[in-house]
């Protein structure tokens, strides 16, 4: 099993066979140059939580339709407060566990060779460097969320499985073997390519503690590297798969995309019970904050950065693909 494990690659590339052209291994700018005096791991301190004044706030409430629904605005600032601290759980629970599920044992295969495509040798260095700032990244998410805890009193509970790991078992189910492992490598390309994105007015957002800010602003500086290293690892990936491949797992693009961006609803209705809701409030407050049409817009306008990346490597020129895109309302030819 050991041995099985240490010689399996992460995707399995028939046209492989056809290694890439030398030129192609050649030209490969590292984003990582001085990862030595700027990764956050190496530069940046814990970033401790002080003393909250009263009306702090945990989360924007812009960015989480359920802090601003009715039905839990009528139930006064206290429970909005609460809600809003256990959003932040949710998001910092999802960075550690967006970190070690999907991202690290990617980047891991990548650092030992093992990613089934040929590669910039300096990429594999680099993918060790990805692999200890994810590290850190879950770390100091978990940290900081104990640290929350114990200035609120409001409890973590117990979080369940994170929505993408089911979606991506779902996908996963439906694709030829010979394709298998691929969901995986282009969610890490997704996700790693569009993570920086979301957040990324809250470093500047003063109503959030300063320990909040300081450290989604160090997580989106190390992913700002991470975003040029997997944009690059698409370059490579999209021309290594033959017509076939392009073909199976082109139209589960969407999907995958949906799979990061899509909220994830049965965290927010533990939160909603958490705070008082009943379990119809929840359902209630779930169906109005979310309407499909809302959650097809703001997918699509999170998207749009890797949608441009697909483009360019001739991904949507698969009719298959182009028609899935365009059905799942994330493209428009
Ligand atoms: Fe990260
Ligand atoms: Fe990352």
């Amino acid at each position: 099993m050991y041995r099985e494990l240490a010689l399996s690659d992460l995707v399995q590339v028939r046209s492989r066979r056809q290694k890439a052209a030398a030129a192609d291994l050649a030209r490969y700018e590292s984003a990582f140059g001085r990862w030595d005096d700027r990764a956050s791991v190496r530069r940046n301190p814990r970033r401790l939580l002080g003393a909250p004044a009263g009306d702090a706030v945990y989360f924007p409430p812009e960015l989480f339709p359920a802090a601003t629904h009715q039905l839990v605005v009528d139930k006064g600032p206290d429970v909005v407060r609460r809600l809003l601290v256990c959003r932040l759980y949710d998001y910092l629970n999802f960075t550690t566990e967006l970190e070690e599920i999907a991202v690290m044992p990617v980047a891991g295969k990548i650092s030992r060779g093992r990613a089934g495509i040929d590669l910039p040798e300096h990429m594999r260095a680099d993918a060790f460097k990805s692999v200890t700032d994810e590290a850190w990244h879950a770390q100091f998410s978990d940290d900081l969320a104990r640290q929350v805890e114990v200035h609120t009193g409001v409890p973590r509970g117990r979080f369940g499985m994170p929505a993408f790991a089911g979606r991506l078992d779902g996908i996963r189910v439906g694709m030829p073997d010979a394709v298998h492992g691929l969901e995986g490598l282009l969610f890490a390309i997704v996700s790693e390519t569009l993570v920086s994105g979301i957040l990324a007015d809250i470093p500047r957002d003063e109503r959030l503690p300063a320990a909040v800010r300081d450290l989604v602003r160090d997580h989106a500086e190390d992913e700002g590297r991470h975003h040029v290293y997997f944009r690059t690892l698409l370059r490579h990936l999209w021309p290594a798969l033959d017509t076939e491949q392009r073909q199976a797992v082109g139209p589960l693009l969407p999907e995958i995309v949906f799979a990061f961006l899509e909220p994830d609803y049965l965290s927010v209705g533990r939160s909603l019970r958490a705070c008082g809701c009943t379990a119809a409030e929840a359902e209630q407050v779930l169906f109005e904050s979310w309407p499909t049409d809302r959650v097809v817009r703001d997918t699509a306008r999170a998207a749009e950065p890797v949608l441009r990346y697909f483009g360019r490597v001739g991904a949507l020129d698969d009719p298959g693909t182009a028609e899935a895109f365009t059905a799942a309302g994330l493209w428009s030819a």
